[in-house]
């Protein structure tokens, strides 16, 4: 499907994770669209704290890949003790998503785009001051998201080369005011676009009350 034929709940339904992304350039204009795009979600008091690093630098995206590296390999580590699948994701399914983390962790270097989406926090960051903001990010990441779809771009949300932020702020250059909450590797697909496998509404809805 093309980007003018994509309505709003063709993106939503079908903006799966795409980790395997090629080499080829994305246009700049393209990452500026995207940014532009997540700019119109909404925040806090309309504070407009998020700030967005599209990072194309070979050197920068090198350190990038290796904190992900760092963060892959200790999440990957402890899966014997997670389970194999879980009741809404058959252990193929699952299978099927560390392999695209772990070919996502070998090439981060290697995709055109890495976008990191950060938060100003207007002092400095430690674990309380942390703790607030993703609210007002997260609308703007979907809001991303969204949009590589619907322009034919793959995307994925990930966390897991962020878990040190003062290495991401040394690598990023950034002042101790802001801090990175999700990276977004951008590029065109490798692999094809499809439905998302979700639980029933059924299951994660009630009218009124819970119970
Ligand atoms: C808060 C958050 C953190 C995530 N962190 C990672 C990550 O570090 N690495 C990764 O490959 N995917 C990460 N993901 C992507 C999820 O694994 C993915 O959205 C989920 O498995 C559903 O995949 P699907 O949309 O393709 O069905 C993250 C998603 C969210 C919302």
């Amino acid at each position: 499907m093309t980007n003018d034929q994509m309505s709003l709940f063709d993106a939503i339904y079908n903006c799966r994770a795409m980790r395997k992304l090629d080499t080829r350039d994305v246009p700049e204009a393209d990452l500026k669209q995207l940014i532009d795009a997540a700019n119109q979600a909404p925040s806090g008091s309309n504070m407009q704290n998020g700030r967005w690093i599209v990072v194309r630098d070979a050197a920068v995206k090198q350190k990038l890949a290796d904190l992900n590296r760092g963060g892959v390999e200790a999440y990957i580590g402890p899966q014997a003790e997670r389970p194999g699948s879980l009741p809404h994701q058959s252990e193929e399914k699952r299978k099927r998503m560390l392999n695209s983390v772990i070919w996502q962790m070998e090439h981060m270097h290697e995709i055109p785009a890495l976008i990191i989406a950060c938060m100003e926090y207007g002092q400095k960051v430690d674990a309380t001051v942390a703790q607030r903001g993703g609210g007002s990010l997260w609308p703007g990441i979907q809001n991303l998201l969204l949009a590589a779809r619907a322009m034919g771009l793959g995307a994925a949300p990930t966390t897991l080369a962020l878990n040190d932020q003062d290495k991401v702020r040394e690598a990023l250059n950034m002042p101790d005011t802001m801090a990175a909450l999700c990276l977004i590797p951008v590029g065109y697909p490798l692999g094809k676009f499809g439905p998302v496998t979700r639980k029933p509404v059924e299951d994660i809805m009630r009218f009124d009350q819970w119970s």
